[in-house]
């Protein structure tokens, strides 16, 4: 890999910033073999018969265990009829950035075929997912949990959880992936969905967690969804956030936690209450309908069933920038490593570029499309990376999409978007949205610190 490869920073609904991440030595780690055959099949989350992505069978696919350095070898059957591309959030590439799952650094797995991905949990921990990154097929599964685990010398900032439970939670639609992008193409939204999944459950057929009364848990709670902000709550009982996405946070009780499209998070819940069931419960946010599914905290001497109302849900968007201003990194905490994670002194870097980025939907040639600064992304048919490592021409330019929203933002045409940033320098990216709908970015391979955010408009 040169360092060119560095410069460039690619935009679609996600954006990612290209960057060859160093040479790592595996060796004396171990190594955790997977093979996964992925296929449709019919699942029945809300009720309703429909087409499934599943992962050796499974829906959602298996959870990946790992601990802190391991390799993974995973070994992909594609046995869909279309093209299958897996974005490994929070997990690295052993040796570059090819494989980290986003198109334009990682070429799908044809049908029929299959692709091993070879990636490192290096320097990781915390709770992760794995998701399909194309063609709307995360509307239909193929996603999972990653779980990354200290290493056994290193010290974390509670005590071990009695166990440690996923909740991979999402709305979804009755409509698989195909007819979803054929609404798009008809020039229509895909609209609200039509229920809120927990691991897979829909509101009929709601899943039980046991409990043993006195004992803390671990819950790593992940928005596998696809448009709606979520808020997680508990009758009952209160919620000690942990730990963000492989950081380690200060460590504060929320009575509910509001997860973004994208985001995983984890809470210890510690079983104090009269041993009774009690509704774990899920909620759509910022839409002027609630869907709402639970799940059922059972605890192991339960004197009976849980009563009682549903908590509420937050109502206001101000409530919810509020809680996430609220949470800080606990920089004295180790993460991979014994050191404290440190912190950022973001006022004293020297920033080299100043990128504002805004979210529009729009038609174009009567499609329903969504772009960033008047740009709707096109994938090529040559991937930009392979353009850019052998230099063809004619596949992408740079400079194909401005820095700052264009006059007529909404005005949306359509290229394979591609800026440029140079090596080593830091970038501050404003991320804008005017539009009425929650906007979520994949920001992937690079460091990112989160300097700042409010409602209003942003002004140097
Ligand atoms: C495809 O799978 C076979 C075994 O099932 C394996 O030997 C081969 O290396 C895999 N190919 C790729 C490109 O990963
Ligand atoms: C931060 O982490 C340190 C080290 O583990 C711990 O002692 C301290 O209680 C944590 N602080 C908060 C506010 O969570
Ligand atoms: C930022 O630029 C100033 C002036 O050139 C320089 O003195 C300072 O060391 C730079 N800060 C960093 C963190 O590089
Ligand atoms: C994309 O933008 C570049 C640079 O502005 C332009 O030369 C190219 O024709 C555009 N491609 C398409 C498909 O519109």
């Amino acid at each position: 890999m040169r360092t060119k490869n560095c410069q460039l920073l690619l935009l679609s609904a996600a954006v990612a910033l290209l960057c060859s991440a160093a040479v790592f030595v595996s060796a004396g780690n171990p190594i955790r073999n997977f093979d996964w055959t992925v296929t449709y099949g019919e699942i029945q989350p809300l009720g309703v018969k429909q087409r499934g992505i599943l992962i050796n069978g499974k829906f959602p696919g298996p959870t990946i265990q790992a601990v802190t350095n391991d390799n993974l070898i995973i070994n992909v059957h594609n046995h869909l009829d279309e093209p299958f591309l897996i974005s490994w959030s929070g997990i690295q590439n052993r040796k570059n950035s090819y494989v980290d799952g986003v198109y334009g650094t990682t070429c799908p797995i044809p049908p029929g075929q299959n692709y091993t991905y070879k990636l490192q949990a290096k320097d990781q921990i915390g709770t992760f997912y794995y998701f399909p990154s194309l063609a709307f097929h995360k509307a239909a599964g193929g996603f999972g949990a990653i779980n990354v685990l200290s290493r056994p010398m290193i010290p974390v900032p509670f005590a071990p959880p009695a166990d440690d439970i996923n909740f991979l939670v999402g709305d979804w639609y009755r409509t698989d992936h195909k007819a979803l992008r054929a609404k798009l193409d008809r020039g229509h939204k895909i609209g609200f969905p039509h229920g809120v999944l927990i691991n897979g459950h829909g509101p009929h057929s709601p899943p039980t967690f046991t409990f043993q009364s006195g004992k803390t848990y671990r819950l790593r709670v992940t928005n596998v969804g696809l448009q709606n902000s979520l808020n997680f709550r508990i009758q009952g009982h209160n919620l000690k956030l942990v730990e963000v996405e492989g950081t380690h946070t200060v460590q504060t009780v929320y009575s509910s936690l509001d997860v973004h499209v994208g985001q995983s998070l984890s809470v210890l819940v510690t079983a104090d209450q009269p041993a009774k069931d009690y509704r774990i419960v899920v909620s759509t946010r910022f839409a002027k309908k609630v869907l709402t599914s639970t799940a059922t905290l059972h605890y192991q001497n339960s004197d009976g069933p849980a009563s009682g109302d549903i908590p509420n849900s937050p109502k206001k968007i101000s409530w919810s920038i509020k809680q996430a201003l609220s949470i800080r990194t606990n920089s004295t905490a180790s993460a991979a490593r014994p050191n404290p994670q440190g912190s950022y002194h973001y006022g004293q870097v020297n920033i080299t570029r100043t990128i504002i980025l805004q979210s529009a939907a729009a038609q174009v040639d009567r499609k329903q499309r969504y772009g960033i600064n008047g740009v709707s992304f096109v994938h090529p048919d040559t991937p930009l990376k392979l353009a850019d490592h052998f230099n063809i021409p004619g596949v992408f330019e740079v400079g194909s999409i401005p820095y700052a929203p264009p006059a007529q933002p909404r005005k949306l045409h359509l290229n394979a978007s591609v800026m440029e940033t140079d090596y080593r320098t830091f970038v501050e990216i404003v991320f804008q949205n005017r539009e009425k709908i929650v906007q979520t970015y994949h920001i992937n391979g690079h460091s990112f610190w989160v300097a700042g955010m409010d409602l209003g408009v942003w002004k140097p």
